[in-house]
């Protein structure tokens, strides 16, 4: 059996995740491909796997637009198991019906959609997650990772739940992908703090950086990821109207789970002030992972 996970992602999250199916996958014995999104990058013809999973990052309640414009490429499937999942940064309700397009284009060509989770990573974009709550993010996220991959390969199927008022929102937060081209030119470098390393321009996935008279420029085609502001080694990067929101620099995850001096749990029952948005996601987080007996402690997550 031959899997393959099509991805999008800005600061990694959605690829941490997608490595950490394939590695479920492979000790039983599936062996998985995962396909990074990129402009004109060839995409893996679905039709060539047994399973097929997807994943994004969660831009404005709904997935990249370059993302729903892959799976409509797609050829049509008899029945094939596929599962989905969405990777954002808080746990409210209105994310859960980020994947509705996705959803509903896969399901009309055929695709047997299992499952569809949603997995709370730390923020690119409005505020830095402190270490402890990156740690428990992370600890959970390979859990649920686990628990997942277990009933995607027993064939087990959970009903997708997409309610009208969850699908109006999302599509009127379509909106936002209009939004991200424009902010995207007004993307700025400054001059004294860049180092000139060309990171920026090597990595941006939509090939919207370039060099011109010798100066690095953005062109008109951002889908407003972060991968350039959140990866740039000198935190050069203006990112137009949202720079109040920027996310510079990466969170460690694997160091921050070794480290004993960052506490786990963070969220418990006497969480108070804005993190009290997340105790209901991991109550129940914690009901599905004993219903797996999956034990969820730092020392059983920490490779
Ligand atoms: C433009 C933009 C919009 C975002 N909108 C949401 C959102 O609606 N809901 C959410 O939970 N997270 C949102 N986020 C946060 C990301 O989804 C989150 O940080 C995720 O872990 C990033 O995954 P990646 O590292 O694979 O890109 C947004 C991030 C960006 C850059
Ligand atoms: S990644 Fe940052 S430091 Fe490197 S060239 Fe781009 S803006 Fe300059
Ligand atoms: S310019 Fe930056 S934010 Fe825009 S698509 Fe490229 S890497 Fe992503």
């Amino acid at each position: 059996m031959k899997a393959a996970i099509y991805i999008f992602t800005g600061s990694g999250n959605t690829e941490r995740i997608a490595k950490r199916f394939a590695d479920e996958f492979h000790a039983s014995g599936v062996e998985t491909d995962i396909y990074v999104w990129e402009k004109d990058k060839q995409i893996p013809n679905p039709s060539d796997y047994d399973i097929i999973g997807l994943g994004f990052p969660i831009h404005g309640f709904n997935p990249p637009k370059v993302f729903i414009e892959m799976v409509k490429t797609f050829p049509n499937a008899f029945n094939k198991p596929t599962f989905m999942f969405k990777v954002g940064g808080e746990p409210l309700w209105l994310n859960n019906s980020a994947g509705q397009k996705v959803y509903r284009i896969l399901n009309k060509k055929g695709y047997n959609i299992l499952t569809d989770k949603l997995f709370v990573m730390p923020y690119n974009m409005i505020f830095r997650h402190n270490d402890r709550m990156a740690k428990q993010m992370w600890i959970y996220a390979k859990a649920l990772v686990k628990a997942n991959a277990q009933d995607i390969l027993a064939g087990k199927s959970e009903k997708v739940k997409l309610p009208l008022i969850k699908r109006i929102h999302s599509f009127f937060f379509r909106i936002e992908w209009g939004f991200y081209k424009l902010n995207g030119k007004f993307f700025k470098i400054k001059k004294d703090k860049c180092i000139d390393c060309g990171k920026c321009i090597k990595i941006c996935p939509a090939k919207n950086i370039s060099v011109k008279d010798g100066k690095i420029k953005f062109g008109g085609n951002c889908i407003m990821c972060t991968r350039c502001s959140f990866n740039c080694p000198a935190n050069a990067i203006n990112i137009g109207l949202l720079n109040k929101w920027k996310v510079n620099g990466s969170y460690n995850l694997d160091k921050l789970i070794n480290d004993e001096t960052v506490k786990f749990p963070f969220i418990d029952d006497n969480t108070k002030g804005g993190y009290k948005l997340y105790k209901n996601y991991y109550k129940n987080l914690d009901k599905f992972l004993s219903e797996h007996n999956i034990a969820l402690t730092e020392q059983n997550y920490n490779d």
